[in-house]
């Protein structure tokens, strides 16, 4: 199906980054939010990102502003009535998702648009069945920052049908990502692997391994990763994080799924990380600084 009107719902970390490489590979995108302060910011997001793009010299500004009135923002789900592309990208949260699907299913008017959720742990056909085209549905599992990492999960589950599998596919690399299929299994395949390590990372630091600094530092010099755990895990955030790791744990009762206390902890206190200004690191002042959470 060739698809040119894409619905994105969502505007946090990363619905907004979908958003933007959506228009930037030419599609045009509706973004919905929950309230105008948070729209809002997510259209400031983009525009600043846009605005770096000009000025590092990677994109013409006539470019920059094609790609910003690609994309419209509303706080109204009845301009996703003629979407054939619906990507939500909500709280990772299955009655949330289930609520939206619900809504969206009687507002969306193509019977072959494709549906898509960026979960990054919830099984893909829990949200399938909410909707009454299931064949329809798919799984999108993109990366954060979308706008920079490389790879998208495309996920099919047993109601799938072939063509919207293959609509996720051949959307992924016309974004120009890298395209991975993974079973809807919990966590696909990149979270089966990274959630563990992140939380295991903090167990490390409740075991008194190394402070969060070392810890991060060890794994930047050692390990060659990008960043290190406790940078990731603010990156990522801890609410989401949590969330997750609630989910996988749910799921495959296996300790290295679990939550550990510290992250517990912080959530409860409302340090969600890079986003919400503090998590493992403070970030109010110009460099972040690491806060030993003492829990
Ligand atoms: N949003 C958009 N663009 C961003 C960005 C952000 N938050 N942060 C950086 N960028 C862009 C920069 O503008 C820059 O773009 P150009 O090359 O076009 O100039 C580019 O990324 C590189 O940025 P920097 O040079 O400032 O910084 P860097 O080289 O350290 O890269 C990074 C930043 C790409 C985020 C890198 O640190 C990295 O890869 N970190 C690891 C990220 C990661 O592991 N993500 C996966 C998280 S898990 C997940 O997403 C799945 C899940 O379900 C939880
Ligand atoms: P976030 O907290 O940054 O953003 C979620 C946004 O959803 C919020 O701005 C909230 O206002 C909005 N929202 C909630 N209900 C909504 C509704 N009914 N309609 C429109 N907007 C609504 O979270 P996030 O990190 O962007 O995560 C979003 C989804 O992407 C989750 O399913 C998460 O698991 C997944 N994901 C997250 C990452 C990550 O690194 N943070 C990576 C890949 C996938």
């Amino acid at each position: 199906m060739d698809i040119e009107r894409v619905g994105v719902a969502g505007g946090g970390l990363m619905g907004h980054g979908i958003a933007q490489v959506a228009a930037q590979a030419g599609y045009q995108v509706v973004l919905r939010e929950v309230d105008q302060k948070r729209l809002d910011a997510a259209l400031g997001k983009i525009e600043k990102q846009l605005a770096r793009a000009v000025e590092k010299g990677k994109m013409e500004q006539s470019a920059a502003d094609e790609v910003r009135g690609r994309i419209t923002p509303t706080l109204d789900y009845g301009d996703f009535a003629d979407r054939q592309l619906v990507i939500e990208a909500i709280t990772e949260d299955l009655q949330l998702k289930i609520d939206l699907w619900r809504e969206l299913d009687g507002i969306v008017t193509a019977d072959d648009a494709v549906l898509a959720t960026n979960t990054s742990s919830l099984a893909v056909i829990d949200q399938a069945v909410a909707t009454k085209r299931p064949n329809r549905f798919i799984g999108l599992h993109f990366f954060n920052p979308a706008q920079v990492m490389p790879l998208l999960e495309v996920i099919r589950t047993v109601t799938t049908d072939d063509d919207a599998f293959e609509t996720g596919l051949s959307f992924g690399q016309k974004l120009g990502k890298t395209v991975v299929s993974a079973k809807d299994k919990t966590g696909f395949i990149v979270n089966r692997l990274l959630v563990p390590y992140m939380l295991d990372a903090i167990r490390a630091y409740e075991e008194g391994v190394g402070s969060i600094e070392d810890i991060d530092t060890a794994m930047k010099g050692g390990a060659a990763h990008p960043m290190g755990p406790f940078t990731l895990l603010d990156f990522v955030g801890l609410d989401t994080t949590k969330s997750i790791a609630d989910i996988m744990f749910d799921e495959y009762r296996e300790k290295r799924f679990a939550a550990p206390p510290t992250l517990r902890k912080m959530v409860s206190a409302g340090y969600y990380g890079k986003k919400s200004g503090r998590g493992f690191y403070d970030y109010s002042g110009e460099q972040p600084v690491a806060v030993e959470p003492g829990l």
